[in-house]
């Protein structure tokens, strides 16, 4: 199959695809999206299929404005008015309870839904002219860092399905925060680019699933399914270490061999002679860092460092989704100095 590159201009022809059953590479605010037509079961699978995606862990769809609610979800609580007063069009998706007539491929057979309404205008001028909601998870390879540019779609998932557009690189750069609300209090299942913080200042309690902070127990049932696979990670293994930045830079610049590859905040970049190393961005810069984050991951790959090791930034705002992304990228190989 040959893929199209689409520049922001060819909404139509995007709308087009996704009409007919086509599998299309999608630009968002958070990272790129494998876009299907979310009420079609049939091209949803496919996604399955192009990303080696295990068939029980649920896709979110994606609409343009939250008066399609209805179309995807019943029984919808006032939270969810509120949250998408507050925070849509944006990196929030909401677990709801689905309508009858989504597609089990979308949700793996669950009777919930993750909808969100996506911040990039070209992404919800694509699903208005396509007028379905769409069907997206990250459009990486499955297991592999999420793509925050068309050219890392194209890297995954060239000659695998019909079209990317590129609509630039994504300006928050980790995915959604996933929040349940078919529950009380609601829960946070993915931390991401809307902080818990924010999340608490509007809906008052809001619980964090424990699969979130930890290794999810292989023979629980995380309710994010995605939540217990290895996930983000670059080809090279990477330990992951904890602490303040000069305790993590020191400790890295004693521990990791030679010609390994280092994750440092920009301050430190200068103390691992000898060493590859990528810069996050600013220790106290967390969305500069989330920005980065995957772009970061992947520049490894294309070096020959047998490893790769890396500074940890601190859990607030939206670091905790950097530090939650970092956990699973080192298969939760974490050291705490
Ligand atoms: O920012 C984002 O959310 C990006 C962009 C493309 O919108 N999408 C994304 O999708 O990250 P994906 O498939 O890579 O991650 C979706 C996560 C998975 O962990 C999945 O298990 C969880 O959402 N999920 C989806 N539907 C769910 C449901 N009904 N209940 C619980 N978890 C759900
Ligand atoms: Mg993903």
């Amino acid at each position: 199959m040959k893929t199209l590159l689409l520049t922001a201009g060819d909404t139509d022809t995007a709308a087009r695809l996704l009409r007919e059953g086509s599998l299309v590479g999608i630009p968002t605010e958070t990272v790129y999206g494998l876009g299907a037509d979310g009420t079609n079961g049939q091209a949803v699978e496919k996604i399955f299929k192009a990303k080696g995606r295990p068939q029980d862990n649920p896709l979110i769809l994606h609409i343009p404005d939250a008066g399609w609610l209805e179309r995807c979800c019943r029984d919808i609580p006032a939270e969810a008015g509120i949250l998408a007063e507050r925070f849509w069009p944006g990196p929030l998706t909401m677990i709801l309870k689905r309508r009858e007539e989504i597609p089990d491929a979308v949700t793996a057979g669950l009777d919930t839904v993750g909808v969100r309404c996506p911040a990039h205008p070209v992404c919800r001028e694509i699903i208005r002219a396509a007028d379905v909601p769409v069907a997206a998870p990250s459009g990486n390879l499955s297991g592999r860092p999420s793509p925050t540019t068309a050219a890392h779609m194209m890297r995954d998932m060239d000659g695998r399905i019909d079209a990317v557009v590129d609509g630039g690189p994504c300006q928050v750069g980790v995915e959604s925060s996933i929040v349940d609300l078919t529950c009380s209090p609601p829960v946070l299942l993915r931390p991401g680019g809307i902080p818990l913080e924010s999340l608490r200042a509007v809906l008052g309690e809001v619980l964090v699933d424990p699969a979130v902070e930890g290794q999810a127990d292989p023979g629980a049932a995380p309710r994010a399914p995605g939540m217990k696979y290895r996930h983000y990670a670059p080809r090279a293994p990477l330990t992951l270490v904890c602490g303040r930045g000069e305790d993590t830079a020191a400790y890295i610049a004693a521990h990791a061999p030679e010609k390994c590859g280092v994750l440092c905040f920009r301050e430190f970049a200068d103390c691992f002679p000898g060493r590859q190393v990528v810069s996050l961005g600013g220790e106290n810069e967390p969305e500069e860092q989330a920005r980065r984050l995957f772009d970061a991951l992947r520049a490894f790959d294309d070096t020959d460092v047998g490893e790769i090791w890396a500074q940890s930034p601190q859990e607030q705002g939206v670091g905790r989704a950097v530090v939650n992304r970092l956990n699973r990228a080192s298969g939760f190989h974490v050291i705490r100095v």
